[in-house]
């Protein structure tokens, strides 16, 4: 019976104790959800900590996907993801039928999908891909011609670093294309010393008014850099509580008040603690869905 007069906190790490679980959380999510993290990073440091993480219950405090991604990894394991409206809408912008039609139309190409897709998109890829090892991936890939779901920006910087013919799927991520240039040129000016780094989600013409586009977790590692004092940093604005937190002293400046992900921001402290409580929402993968997406995130871990 948990003890009501414990702080919310006090109660969901109880509670996490008695269930034998871990709390992954995600860069994007609100700073008290990181705060009570087990691991906090980015698509493909989730992943990796939950293939490799012995607990019974992965509470997984992000988005669909991610979720679904430590399910594809961990049949085994009760995967919660506390709002069940926590999707990603650039994930929902193929369909497997989709993906099977293009497949047909270009035959002789490999399907890259990124991580940001649903398990059903996944089983019908030939290896997957996050934002951290995307280019490392399709250099991977023996195949010239590729095709790359969903993500046309993240794609369009892939072609930039790779020499292969690449086609693209028409998906974005919405909050990172409210993110315009004139907001990069309008901070620079501002601030002529800052550095500049943006997800590679951004419109490409955001990426070329910046010094990196980095995965979020390749953004929380280049804050720390010595010759680092000041930075623009584009992309959702959740990624500032952890900059903040870990680099005191250090200026960080969101480059737009409007990239927020509002699916990110469903998961509260109340949420985690009910969700655990009641043992649900449950994200589970069909197995016949769950062994083909999970070789082409297997191919990914092996290749990074
Ligand atoms: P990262 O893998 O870089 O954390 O990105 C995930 C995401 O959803 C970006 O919008
Ligand atoms: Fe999806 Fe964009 Fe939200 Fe990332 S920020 S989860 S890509 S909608």
């Amino acid at each position: 019976m948990i003890d009501k007069s414990l702080s919310l906190v006090e109660r969901i790490l109880k509670l996490k104790q008695e269930r034998n679980a871990v709390i992954l959380v995600h860069n994007y999510q609100l700073g008290e959800i990181q705060d009570i993290a087990d691991f906090v990073g980015d698509s493909l440091g989730l992943s990796q900590n939950a293939a490799k993480t012995k607990a019974d219950v992965i509470v997984f405090c992000g988005v669909h996907f991610m979720a679904e991604t430590a399910a594809i990894l961990c049949p085994d394991m009760t995967v919660l993801l506390p709002d069940r409206h926590a999707g990603c809408p650039m994930a929902n912008m193929i369909t497997p039928e989709q993906l099977r039609q293009k497949k047909k139309e270009l035959p002789s190409a490999s399907v890259v999908c990124y991580i940001n897709s649903t398990a059903a998109v996944k089983a019908e890829s030939d290896i997957c891909c996050t934002s951290a090892n995307a280019v490392k991936v399709v250099e991977s890939v023996a195949n010239d011609e590729i095709l790359f779901v969903p993500d046309q920006y993240l794609g369009h910087y892939i072609s930039t670093k790779v020499n292969k013919k690449m086609h693209f799927w028409p998906g974005y991520c919405p909050t990172h294309a409210r993110i315009q240039p004139q907001d990069i040129i309008r901070l620079k000016e501002e601030y002529p010393n800052a550095k500049v780094v943006v997800h590679p989600e951004c419109r490409p013409e955001v990426i070329a008014l910046a010094d990196e586009a980095l995965s979020t977790g390749g953004i929380i590692r280049y804050a720390q850099r010595e010759d680092v004092r000041e930075l623009i940093v584009g992309t959702e604005l959740g990624i500032i509580h952890r900059l903040r937190k870990e680099n005191p002293g250090k200026k960080f400046i969101p480059v737009s008040e409007q990239a927020v992900c509002p699916n990110m921001k469903l998961i509260t402290l109340e949420k985690v603690l009910w969700s655990l409580e009641e043992m649900r929402p449950v994200v589970k993968v069909p197995e016949r869905v769950r062994l083909r997406a999970k070789a082409a995130v297997d191919k990914m871990l092996a290749t990074v």
